[in-house]
């Protein structure tokens, strides 16, 4: 991986960080986004010197397009776009653009971050997008109709309805990508001892999530799906499949339903063209 310009996403804990720190021992150019400063300087001070970072809160459009901004500022190349920051959250929330929280993270700055960047990897090629999905997204669907669930809430209807999205939209992706020189293709980490969701649920959510979540396997086997889509060079032609740590899986059958993907794929552009308005009135 040297002298590859890697960008990844949710960097400041967990997988993301451990990947961060693998790819930089590897001798990429790693660029981390956080949300949170203090955590970003932590996970720079375990770097090499070369790794830079972007300040972001990715479950607002205007902070995605800001952090693409940066980095298209920051590197005239991307090899590697790594999607994983994610979380889910025990009560519905929505965010200062007035779009529910695990929609917003999990799946719409997936979308538009790699949009904003895809003339970026396609000049770059060969480049990879990694997409981290879940095995959640097996119990997941579109809820086409409320997909940010104003009705009947839970934690668990919204976290795999984010990573089924995860799968579709890295699969329509690299339908999009064909022969491009760009692969992506999407992830299932496994059942990883991370801090996911331990903060945003209140102290006694994030206490059974910790005591749940121990019983998961180490960050460093966590990270071997992200590596591998990131790094295998067996991979480098490999496009629109799903992965865990022990190779490739099949994913949901809905997720592999075209007509669905381009739904999602327009109902997404149709999120980030509204926020893009909201953000930029036409007035200015
Ligand atoms: N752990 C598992 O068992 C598991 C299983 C399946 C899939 N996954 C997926 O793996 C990915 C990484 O999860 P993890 O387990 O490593 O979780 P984690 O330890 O909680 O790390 C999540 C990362 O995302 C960042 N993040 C959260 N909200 C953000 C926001 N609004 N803006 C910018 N960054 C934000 C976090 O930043 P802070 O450091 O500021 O919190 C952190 O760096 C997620 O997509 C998750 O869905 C995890």
């Amino acid at each position: 991986m040297k002298d590859k310009v890697v960008l990844i996403t949710g960097a400041t804990d967990g997988i993301g960080l451990e990947a961060a720190r693998q790819l930089d021992v590897q001798g990429a150019q790693v660029v981390l986004v956080g949300r949170n400063p203090a955590k970003i300087e932590s996970a720079l001070a375990g770097l090499s010197p070369r790794a830079r970072a972007i300040t972001a809160d990715l479950s607002l459009q205007a902070e995605v397009r800001r952090a693409a901004a940066e980095f298209r500022a920051m590197s005239p190349r991307l090899d590697v776009l790594i999607n994983n920051a994610g979380n889910g959250f025990g009560l519905r929330q929505v965010t200062s653009e007035g779009v529910e929280m695990t929609w917003a993270l999990n799946h719409l700055a997936y979308f538009t971050l790699t949009g904003e960047l895809l003339d970026l990897l396609k000049a770059s090629a060969p480049a990879r997008v990694v997409v981290t999905s879940s095995s959640a997204h097996y119990r997941g669907r579109i809820h086409w109709q409320d997909v940010e669930l104003h009705r009947g809430y839970t934690m668990l209807k919204a976290y795999s309805q984010s990573k089924l999205a995860n799968v579709m939209f890295a699969f329509a992706l690299a339908r999009r990508l064909a022969g491009s020189g760009v692969t992506a293709n999407a992830l299932h980490p496994g059942f990883v001892r991370t801090n996911i969701g331990a903060t945003r649920n209140g102290p006694l959510a994030g206490l059974v999530q910790r005591l749940v979540f121990r019983r998961g396997i180490s960050v460093e086997e966590g990270t071997r799906a992200t590596m591998r889509l990131a790094t295998d060079p067996d991979l480098a032609e490999v496009s629109g499949r799903f992965f865990t740590r022990h190779g490739e899986k099949e994913a949901l059958p809905a997720a592999q339903d075209v007509e669905a993907q381009e739904r999602l794929w327009a109902l997404s552009e149709g999120y980030a063209a509204r926020l893009l308005r909201q953000d930029k009135p036409a007035s200015q």
